[in-house]
C-alpha cells in the first residue's frame, strides 16, 4: 500500500515572537520543517502535503521544493481541521501519516513502526509517558486497549493523572481518516476540531489501535518558544556528539562541538573544541581538527591536520593534507594529498598537486598548480582585472619567491624559478629564472638626515 505524509505546519507559533514562521527556526543549521520532510522522504512517500497558514509563503518560497504538496488552513480551527485541508489532495486509498513541523527530530525507525501498525483496519499511534504530561492529550485504556484521547482541558481529574500522551503522530488507512474526518465535531473546552477524537470514532466501531512508542522523548518533542528551541539544539548536539564518539572519534569536550548537517567522521579522528561542522562533510581516518575551525561542505581524506582557526569550505583535501592555523580555504579548491597552506593563506578555485606548498600569507584563486611546487611568502595571483576573473598556471616544481605577483591569465613552465618580488605578467618557459626587481644600488657612507634645532 502507498503512503501519503501530511506535516502540519500551519500554527501561528506565536511565542516565537518572530517575523519568521516558527517552522523555519533553524535546528542545527537547518528548518525545523526541513527536518522533518527529510524524514518523511525516507519513508519514500508517494506524496508528502504540508499544510500551511502563516507566513505559508515564505516557508513555500525557502523550501522551494516540487515534491511537495500545498494545503492552507486559512484560520486555525484545530488539528483535525487542519489534516482535513490537506485531505483533498490526499491517494485515500494509500495509509496516511501525520507528523509535525515543529517536531523535528522524529526518527525514520519510529516511524517505520508506526507505518507497520496502521494498515489495514488498525490505526498506529504513537505514544510517550512522561513524568510531566502537563498540557499533552491522555491516552485512555480500558482493559490496557486505547479508548480515546481526551485533550488536557477537556480532562477529569482523574485523567489528568494519566502520564502516557499523545504525540500527535498516528497512521491509518486514507479512506478511514476521511470519513472519520466527517464526524469530529468542535463540542469541546478550545471549540477546535481536535484530530484526536479520531481515536475515539475508531474504537467505537471496534477496530483496534496499536502503540508505539518513540526511544527517546527527543524524537516528539515540539518547539514553541525559543527557549525550547535551544533546549533541543543542545540535546540533539549532545546525541551526535555521543554518537560519534562512539565511533570512534575525540571530542575535546562533546558539549563544544557543533553538527550541523550529514557529518561524517573516521575512526581515531581527534576534534578539538569549538569546531563548527556544516552541510555535508566527510572526515577521513586520523585526522586532527583543532579548536575554533569552521568546515563546511568539506571532504578530508585520512591523516589531515587543520590548524586551529582555519575556515573550509565547499573543498576538498586528499590524505595527509596540512591547513593552517588562520588559514580560508573558499569553494572548489582541492587539494592534493601532502600539501601544505600555512597562516594567513586564502584560496579559491585552485588545484594543487601533491605535495605542493604555499605556507604564509598568500592569495591563490582561479589557479592550477603541479606537484612539489613551493609558493613563498606574500604571493598573489592577480586574478581580477576588474571585469574579469583569469586563471594562473603553475606546473610542477615551480618555486615562487617571496612578494610575487602573478598577473593572470599567465603561465609558469616547469621547474620555473621567480625571484622575491617579482610582477609576473608574461608566460615563462620551462626551467627559466624570472626576476623584475630593479637592481638593488647600494651608497657607502649615506648619512641619515637629523632633526633641525628648534628655532
Ligand atoms: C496536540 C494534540 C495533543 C498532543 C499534542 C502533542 C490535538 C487536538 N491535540 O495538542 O493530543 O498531546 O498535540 O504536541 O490534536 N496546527 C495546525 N492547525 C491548527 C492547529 C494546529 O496546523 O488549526 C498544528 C500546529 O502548528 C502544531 C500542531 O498542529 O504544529 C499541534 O498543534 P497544537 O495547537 O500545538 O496542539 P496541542 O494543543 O499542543
Ligand atoms: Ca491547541
Amino acid at each position: 500500500m502507498g503512503l501519503s505524509v501530511i506535516i502540519l505546519a500551519a500554527g501561528k507559533g506565536s511565542r516565537m515572537r518572530s517575523d519568521l514562521p516558527k517552522v523555519l527556526h533553524q535546528l542545527a543549521g537547518k528548518p525545523l520543517v526541513s527536518h522533518v520532510i527529510d524524514k518523511a522522504k525516507k519513508l519514500s512517500p508517494e506524496q508528502i502535503v504540508i499544510v500551511y497558514g502563516h507566513g505559508g509563503d515564505t516557508v513555500k518560497e525557502v523550501l522551494n521544493d516540487d515534491a511537495l504538496i500545498w494545503a492552507e488552513q486559512k484560520e486555525q480551527l484545530g488539528t483535525g481541521h487542519a489534516i482535513a485541508q490537506a485531505m483533498p489532495h490526499v491517494n485515500l486509498s494509500n495509509q496516511v501519516l501525520t507528523l509535525y513541523g515543529d517536531v523535528p527530530l522524529i526518527e525514520e525507525e519510529t516511524l517505520k513502526q508506526l507505518i507497520d501498525c496502521g494498515s489495514g483496519k488498525c490505526l498506529g499511534l504513537l505514544t510517550v509517558t512522561l513524568d510531566n504530561p502537563t498540557g499533552y492529550g491522555r491516552i485512555i485504556r480500558e482493559n490496557g486497549d486505547v479508548q480515546a484521547i481526551v485533550e488536557q482541558k477537556d480532562a477529569s481529574e482523574s485523567q489528568l493523572s494519566i502520564k502516557e500522551v499523545n504525540t500527535g503522530i498516528l497512521c491509518l488507512e486514507g479512506e478511514l481518516l476521511q470519513d472519520y474526518l466527517k464526524k469530529i465535531d468542535n463540542n469541546n473546552a478550545q471549540g477546535e476540531y481536535y484530530l484526536t477524537d479520531v481515536i475515539g470514532l475508531h474504537t467505537n466501531s471496534g477496530q483496534s489501535v496499536i502503540t508505539v512508542n518513540p526511544s527517546s522523548e527527543l524524537e516528539v518533542e515540539g518547539i514553541n518558544d525559543r527557549v525550547q528551541l535551544a533546549s533541543v539544539e543542545r540535546r540533539f548536539q549532545a546525541q551526535q556528539a555521543t554518537h560519534w564518539m562512539h565511533q570512534g572519534v575525540t571530542l575535546v569536550d562533546p558539549q563544544r562541538i557543533e553538527f550541523r548537517g550529514d557529518i561524517h567522521i573516521g575512526q581515531d579522528s581527534f576534534v578539538d573544541i569549538n569546531v563548527i561542522f556544516e552541510g555535508h562533510c566527510t572526515i577521513g581516518k586520523k585526522c586532527h581538527i583543532e579548536s575554533g575551525v569552521i568546515l563546511r561542505n568539506v571532504r578530508l581524506g585520512d591523516n589531515c591536520h587543520i590548524k586551529a582557526h582555519s575556515i573550509l569550505e565547499e573543498c576538498e583535501c586528499e590524505s595527509s593534507v596540512k591547513v593552517g592555523p588562520f588559514a580560508r580555504i573558499r569553494p572548489q579548491t582541492y587539494l592534493s594529498s601532502k600539501t601544505q597552506i600555512g597562516n594567513f593563506v586564502e584560496i579559491k578555485k585552485t588545484r594543487m598537486g601533491e605535495g605542493s606548498k604555499a605556507s604564509h600569507l598568500t592569495y591563490l584563486g582561479d589557479a592550477e598548480i603541479g606537484r612539489d611546487v613551493n609558493i613563498g611568502a606574500g604571493t598573489i595571483t592577480c586574478n581580477y582585472d576588474g571585469a574579469n576573473k583569469h586563471k594562473t598556471t603553475i606546473k610542477d616544481n615551480v618555486f615562487v619567491g617571496s612578494d610575487t605577483q602573478l598577473v593572470a591569465p599567465v603561465t609558469l613552465g616547469e621547474g620555473v624559478t621567480v625571484g622575491a618580488g617579482t610582477t609576473v605578467t608574461q608566460n615563462v618557459n620551462d626551467g627559466e629564472l624570472v626576476i623584475s626587481r630593479t637592481r638593488q644600488k647600494t651608497i657607502p657612507g649615506y648619512k641619515r638626515p637629523v632633526k633641525n634645532q628648534k628655532m
